[in-house]
């Protein structure tokens, strides 16, 4: 039966463990959105993690939805992540690239005074940080039909970039309500067109830029991230199950190497909230490999692949506080607490400078 620690083969990748590093915007790249020897250090800190999911990275200028985020986009930005990449395989890791377009979830100030893009011209609930303080997210410009192909071209091309930094795949941010998740549920996408209305419409975008990767990467390297039960920035679906389970399995025919299923935060929970359970609810409709993730530690990670209901689980705020998670998990050592007051920020402070776990008393008894 599988644990954490049983190797496992994702198309012609093998995966030493079950671990899965969850992608996570750290705000560390500088005003440029290029990624630096400091990062570098942070990814490589945690290369024992079966796999690394970078932080989301942005795709196009019009893409950008944090300060300091990095992109994918420039020479430089490609040049910033090769360190980032390189230090990872040094330490004997592997890490794909999460590639993020916000959409609606950005504002004027990060788009040089344009107004974000999203499907259709609804604002996302809640504020941004902006030079005036916080404000509400601005009503976003309806991304016209014919603008479609090129943001799909720019996915494309920011998938070719990770491939020239050397990262080991890509993985679609399509959930946490940013603009493929946008496209996807009713709340956000009131579209008359192609793109809009049926599910399989509302899937379109998702299968396209899916496709346009899978032709750089070859589909066993491409993973898809999609977070059904989010509410975050007002997301909201009529019938989620059915707009979901359309993606799942077109994503399943495509031959797609995983699926990243997030499960509710609990904020997210409403009484009669169906949407529990994702990895497990959605697993018969895809083929490929599942990783579970959102608020997992080690003995719920265990559980559900005991009871099949994952292939891998991803752990995020553990990663942040913990470099070795993975040995402190095979060790059952004492785990460090996140603090998300240096979760966004600048600097090493609560990046790179949690502590690693002290070897194992017996360890340190060999070694001297
Ligand atoms: C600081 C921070 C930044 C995050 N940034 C991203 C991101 O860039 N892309 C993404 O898909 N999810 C992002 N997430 C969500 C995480 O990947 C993960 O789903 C979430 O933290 C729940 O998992 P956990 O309970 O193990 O932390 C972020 C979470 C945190 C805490």
């Amino acid at each position: 039966m599988a644990n954490l620690f049983s190797p496992i083969q994702m198309g012609d990748l093998i995966l030493p463990n079950r671990i899965v590093m969850a992608p996570m915007a750290r705000t560390r790249a500088d005003v440029e959105g290029v990624m630096g020897n400091l990062n570098a250090q942070y990814y490589a800190q945690r290369a024992t993690a079966g796999l690394i999911v970078s932080e989301g990275a942005w795709i196009s200028p019009m893409g950008k939805g944090l300060e300091n985020s990095p992109g994918l986009q420039s020479e430089a930005q490609i040049e910033g992540w090769k360190r980032v990449v390189d230090a990872v395989h040094e330490k004997g890791g592997r890490i794909f690239a999460q590639l993020w377009h916000c959409g609606r979830v950005s504002s004027p100030h990060l788009l040089g005074g344009k107004l974000p893009i999203a499907p259709s011209a609804i604002a996302a609930f809640g504020r941004i940080k902006t030079p005036d303080g916080f404000q509400k997210f601005p009503v976003p410009r309806m991304i016209e039909a014919g603008e479609i192909r090129a943001i799909v071209g720019e996915f494309a091309h920011a998938a070719k970039n990770a491939l020239d930094a050397g990262f080991d795949g890509v993985e679609l941010q399509a959930g946490s309500g940013y603009l493929i998740d946008q496209f996807l549920q009713t709340g956000s996408n009131i579209r008359r067109d192609q793109y809009g209305g049926l599910s399989a419409n509302r899937c379109r975008f998702l299968f396209e830029i899916a496709e346009a990767v899978s032709k750089i990467w070859g589909e066993d390297r491409v993973g898809v991230k999609l977070s059904p039960s989010n509410r975050d920035f007002g997301m909201i679906d009529a019938d989620p199950m059915i707009v979901f389970t359309k993606a799942v399995s077109g994503l399943s025919e495509m031959g797609i190497a995983y699926l990243h299923m997030t499960e509710p935060l609990e904020d997210d929970l409403k009484e009669g909230d169906v949407l529990k359970d994702n990895a497990q609810r959605f697993r018969p409709y895809f083929k490929g490999k599942m990783i579970a993730g959102g608020r997992f530690d080690q003995a719920k990670a265990e559980m559900i692949l005991e009871n099949e209901g994952a292939d891998l689980v991803s752990f995020g705020r553990l990663f942040i506080a913990n470099p070795d998670l993975a040995e402190r998990f095979k060790l059952n050592s004492p785990l460090n607490e996140p603090d998300p007051e240096t979760f966004y920020g600048d600097g090493m402070e609560g990046y790179t400078d949690y502590p690693g776990s002290e070897p194992h008393p017996y360890l340190r008894l060999i070694e001297s």
